[in-house]
């Protein structure tokens, strides 16, 4: 046993609900290793669990952290992958905002020497995300065109930058406030607050691909902008949460967007994507973009960074923040 800190959601609710704790880690089991975190994350997705709305989570108190880079400090029985001391990443889900954590081995993907970690804690989560959104569902190629929603965000603002490295043109929506930004990173905005968006997408002829976390009646509204061939990727429900309106039953949402599918004569489908560490594409694209961004054809924006301790100050920045990017938490 060690004894560590740990960030902990104590009950549903707004940023006070985030404390730290001292508690014990056992000692990594077969299989597992155990990791000094150097940095995690705050993503949409623990926002979500500290309010309650993340799709089957655990029920507080619970330890978020949806992905981890560290360093291997123990090696559990059966592993040896790895040595000691050697830098690794790791979609943890739960329990990255922590000083140390066991993780299967299986699931660790080395970290190349050079890459700035701060910048790679990001990838994890939000750009394997929109990578595997961008090709391994949409299939997106040169010329097409694409609509992302809440361009400004982690994941927006990845699949923005990667649909354009590949050649697309990448239209979507952002706060006014935000759009000049977002303008300069290429892309064409459309404020969200009205839907001009959807007039203009069909003006043009619709769009080969739209990727859309918000749900409900979004998933209509982007499914109507697709051309023949199209596809809309849903990722998330957050319509609720992001328009601070009450929370709705997802499945029937869910139910709604995969029914689109018995339209098979519109030639347009709909899916909805969940990044999964299991699978077999998980760390070959992680290694992908560990590699683009050391060779410097990505960067990624950095909302903020905090420390463990300043987790509810974390919080209060995602909610309120005016800049892009994610937010990091440095751990040691
Ligand atoms: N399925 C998966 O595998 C997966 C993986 C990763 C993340 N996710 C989901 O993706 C969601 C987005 O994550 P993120 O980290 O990219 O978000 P984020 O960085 O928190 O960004 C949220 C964005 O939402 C925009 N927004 C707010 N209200 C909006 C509205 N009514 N319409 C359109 N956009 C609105 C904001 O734009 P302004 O700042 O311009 O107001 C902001 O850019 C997460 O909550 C999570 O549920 C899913």
């Amino acid at each position: 046993m060690t004894r560590i800190k740990k960030v902990v959601i104590t009950a549903y609710g707004d940023e006070s609900k985030l404390a730290i704790v001292e508690s014990d880690l056992p000692e990594p089991t077969t299989g597992e290793v155990q990791l000094a975190v150097d940095y995690t994350i705050v993503s949409g997705s623990d926002v979500n669990m500290r309010r309650g709305t993340y799709p089957l989570q655990k029920k507080p108190p619970l330890t978020p952290g949806y992905s981890v880079i560290g360093k291997v400090c123990v090696n559990g029985k059966g592993c040896s992958k790895f040595k000691i001391g050697d830098r690794v990443a790791c979609l943890s889900k739960y329990e990255g905002q922590a000083e140390l954590i066991n993780l299967p081995e299986k699931y660790l993907v080395r970290v190349p020497d050079g890459v700035d970690g701060k910048a790679a804690v990001a990838l994890i989560l939000d750009w394997v995300t929109a990578y595997q959104m961008l090709h391994r569902v949409a299939h997106v190629r040169p010329g097409q065109k694409i609509f992302v929603h809440a361009l400004s965000g982690a994941v927006g603002g990845a699949l923005s930058r990667l649909g354009q490295l590949e050649g697309s043109q990448v239209f979507g929506t952002a706060s006014l406030k935000k759009q000049d930004e977002v303008r300069q990173l290429g892309a064409v905005p459309f404020d969200y607050s009205t839907k001009k968006w959807i007039a203009a997408m069909q003006d043009l002829g619709g769009v080969d691909a739209v990727f859309d976390p918000l749900g409900f009646e979004s998933f209509d509204e982007s499914y109507s902008v697709l051309k023949k061939g199209g596809v809309l990727v849903g990722y998330g429900m957050n319509l609720p949460a992001w328009t601070r309106t009450r929370e709705r039953p997802v499945i029937p949402s869910a139910l709604k967007l995969f029914s689109k599918n018995l339209l098979f004569w519109s030639g347009r489908r709909a899916t909805f994507f969940g990044v999964n560490r299991r699978s077999k594409n998980f760390a070959p694209d992680l290694e992908r973009l560990f590699q683009w961004l050391k060779d410097g054809k990505i960067s990624v924006p950095i909302k903020a960074a905090f420390k463990l301790d300043e987790i509810q100050q974390a919080h209060r920045e995602y909610a309120s923040s005016a800049r892009l990017g994610s937010i990091v938490i440095e751990v040691r």
